[in-house]
């Protein structure tokens, strides 16, 4: 959790779908929240992987939100990212928002796993 400016990290140890709606809202007063995720969400179920997408549609249904994520399509089918088939290890960086409610996907880029290139979408 990072409050903007005038305040230092707050770090917190929790699981990813447990800990994200207390996170939201740790910050959700003091500014745009911006939740990121970089290789992470392929370590959970297909199962898990809606549950944390549920959980932000659950914030972004009454509060604007962005999620900015970096993961393998092949390894996170339950994420609302598009693809075609891919190699395991290709990482798609999208950004997701919420404005009043309304969600819009948008894949940015393709790139390496720990950023040696990058390739952005038209
Ligand atoms: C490949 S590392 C990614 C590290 C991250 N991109 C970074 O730069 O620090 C995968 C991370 O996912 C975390 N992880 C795996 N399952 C998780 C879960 N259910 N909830 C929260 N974090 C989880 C692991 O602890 C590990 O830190």
């Amino acid at each position: 959790v990072r409050l903007a400016r005038r305040h230092p990290p707050d770090v917190r140890v929790a699981d990813a779908v447990e800990g994200l709606g207390d996170a939201v809202a740790k910050v959700i007063d003091a500014g745009h929240p911006v939740v990121l995720n970089s290789w992470v969400l392929s370590y959970l179920s297909t199962e898990r992987q809606h549950e944390y997408v549920a959980a932000l549609e659950r914030i972004g249904s009454t509060a604007d939100l962005s999620w900015v994520l970096a993961e393998s399509p092949a390894q996170t089918p339950g994420l609302p990212i598009p693809t075609t088939p891919e190699p395991e290890h290709r990482t798609a960086l999208s950004l997701v928002t919420w404005r009043d409610g309304r969600r819009t996907v948008r894949r940015l880029a393709t790139c390496h796993p720990h950023g040696i290139w990058l390739h952005w979408e038209d």
